[in-house]
C-alpha cells in the first residue's frame, strides 16, 4: 500500500459505512434468465425492454477511428436516415453512447450566456452536460410545470428546457404537453432525452413526445440504442442545422473513434424489425407485474415498464434485494447517488422476454419479501 493513496481506502471506508458500496457481479445474461456464479434467476434488471433476435450475419469489423476521419462507414447514413424519419425529424447522428449524445448535442448549442432549466431527476449524463457549457443551470422540481414556468420567466437570455421522457429511476411520464406549452410561450428550446420511451411506447415505439401528440414540438431529440433496441449506441434526432452543428462542435463525436460497423449494422437490422408483438409482450408483462404488485399492496405509481419500488433505507433495500436474489429473482438495488439519499429502491425493468409463468413468480416472490421486511 503506497502512503500516498491511503486517503482512498479512507474513502471506501465512508462509502461502505453509509452502505453505498458497489461491487461488480459477473453474471452471463440469456433470454429471461441471468446466471450469476451457479445461481440462474429470473432477470428483472434488463434494459433490453423488447428482446428483439439479431440476425448472426451481423459482422464484426471494426473502423477503429473517428466518424470525421476513416471511421464513417455508409452503414451510418442509412442508421440515420431511419432514426431521423422514427422521430418524423430532418436528420439524426449517432454517438458511441446515449451517454456521449447528451454531452455532445447540449454542449453544441448551449453557450455560457445561455439558461437551462433541467428536471431535478435528470440522468447524469444531462447533469454533466449542463455542467461544461458553463451556462446558468436552473433546477426545477421533479415535473412541477408551475416551478419550471416560473423559473423560465427570469432574465431574457436563450433558454433550454431538458426533460428525460421516460424518467429512468421513476419510470413516470414527463408532463411533455404541459411543458410544450410553457417553452412555446417561452421560445425556449426544448430538448427531450427518451433514452427509455424509445421503441418501448407511442405509435411503433416512436417514443414519449408522439404517445402525448407533441412530437413535432421537441426541438431535438436524444436516445439510446442500447434500450429497447437492444444494440448499442446513442443518437441525437432534430432539424438538419441542429445536426450540422453537433458534427461540428460536438466534442464527444469529434474526438472519439466511431461506433463500431456491427453495432451500426446491428442497430439497422433491429430498426427494421416488425417489433409489433414485442412491443405487445411488453405491455402485457407491465401490466400484469405491476397490477399484481399493486394488488397485495405496494405502492406502485409508475405507468411504464420501469417499476422502483421505494424502500428508503439503504441498508433494508440491499437486504430487500438479497432476498430476492435467493429466491431467483434478479432486480437491482439502486442508492444514492443514483437516487437521493433515503429513497432507495429496487429498480424492477420489465422486458419482453419474461413469460407470464415467470411474472408469476417473481410476484409470489415480491409478495414474501413484502411482508418478511414489513413494506406490505
Ligand atoms: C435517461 C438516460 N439518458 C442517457 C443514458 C445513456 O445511454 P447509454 O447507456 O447509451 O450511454 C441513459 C442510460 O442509462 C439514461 O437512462
Amino acid at each position: 500500500m503506497k502512503p500516498k493513496l491511503e486517503f482512498v481506502d479512507r474513502l471506501l471506508g465512508e462509502i461502505r459505512k453509509e452502505d453505498l458500496y458497489r461491487n461488480l457481479r459477473y453474471g452471463h445474461v440469456s433470454g429471461s434468465h441471468i446466471t450469476i456464479g451457479t445461481k440462474k434467476l429470473i432477470n428483472l434488471c434488463s434494459n433490453d425492454y423488447l428482446g428483439l433476435e439479431v440476425k448472426k450475419s451481423t459482422t464484426s469489423q471494426m473502423q477503429s477511428s473517428s466518424r470525421l476521419v476513416s471511421g464513417n462507414d455508409v452503414s451510418f447514413k442509412k442508421l440515420e436516415k431511419k432514426l431521423a424519419s422514427h422521430k418524423s425529424q430532418e436528420a439524426s447522428l449517432v454517438f458511441p453512447t446515449g451517454y456521449m449524445a447528451n454531452l455532445g448535442v447540449i454542449s453544441a448549442l448551449v453557450g455560457k450566456k445561455d439558461l437551462i432549466l433541467s428536471d431535478e431527476l435528470n440522468h447524469a449524463s444531462i447533469i454533466d452536460a449542463c455542467k461544461i457549457t458553463g451556462a446558468r443551470v436552473q433546477v426545477y422540481r421533479h415535473n412541477d410545470i408551475e416551478d419550471l414556468a416560473k423559473k423560465i420567466k427570469h432574465g431574457k437570455m436563450r433558454k433550454f428546457v431538458i426533460t428525460e421522457g421516460v424518467f429512468s429511476m421513476d419510470g413516470d411520464f414527463a408532463r411533455l404537453k404541459e411543458m410544450t406549452e410553457v417553452t412555446e410561450k417561452n421560445n425556449a428550446i426544448l430538448i427531450l432525452d427518451d433514452a427509455h420511451g424509445d421503441f418501448a411506447v407511442g405509435d411503433d415505439g416512436k417514443g414519449t413526445a408522439n404517445l402525448f401528440g407533441v412530437e413535432k414540438k421537441i426541438d431535438a431529440y436524444v436516445s439510446s440504442l442500447s434500450k429497447a433496441l437492444g444494440s448499442f449506441g446513442g443518437y441525437v434526432a432534430a432539424q438538419d442545422s441542429v445536426i450540422d452543428l453537433c458534427i461540428n462542435r460536438s466534442k464527444s463525436f469529434i474526438y472519439t473513434s466511431a461506433l463500431p460497423t456491427f453495432l451500426v449494422k446491428m442497430s439497422l437490422e433491429r430498426i427494421e424489425q416488425n417489433r409489433k408483438t414485442r412491443q405487445e409482450a411488453l405491455r402485457k408483462n407491465t401490466a400484469s407485474l405491476s397490477s399484481g404488485l399493486k394488488e397485495m399492496g405496494y405502492d406502485i405509481k409508475s405507468p411504464t415498464h420501469i417499476i422502483p419500488i421505494i424502500i428508503g433505507n439503504e441498508k433494508k433495500t440491499l437486504d430487500f434485494g438479497r432476498y430476492l436474489f435467493d429466491n431467483g429473482v434478479f432486480a437491482q438495488p439502486i442508492r444514492y447517488p443514483t437516487v437521493p439519499k433515503n429513497s432507495a429502491r429496487i429498480r424492477v425493468s420489465v422486458t419482453a422476454w419474461i413469460s407470464q409463468k415467470q411474472v408469476a413468480h417473481a410476484l409470489s416472490v415480491f409478495e414474501k419479501a413484502g411482508r418478511k421486511f414489513k413494506i406490505l
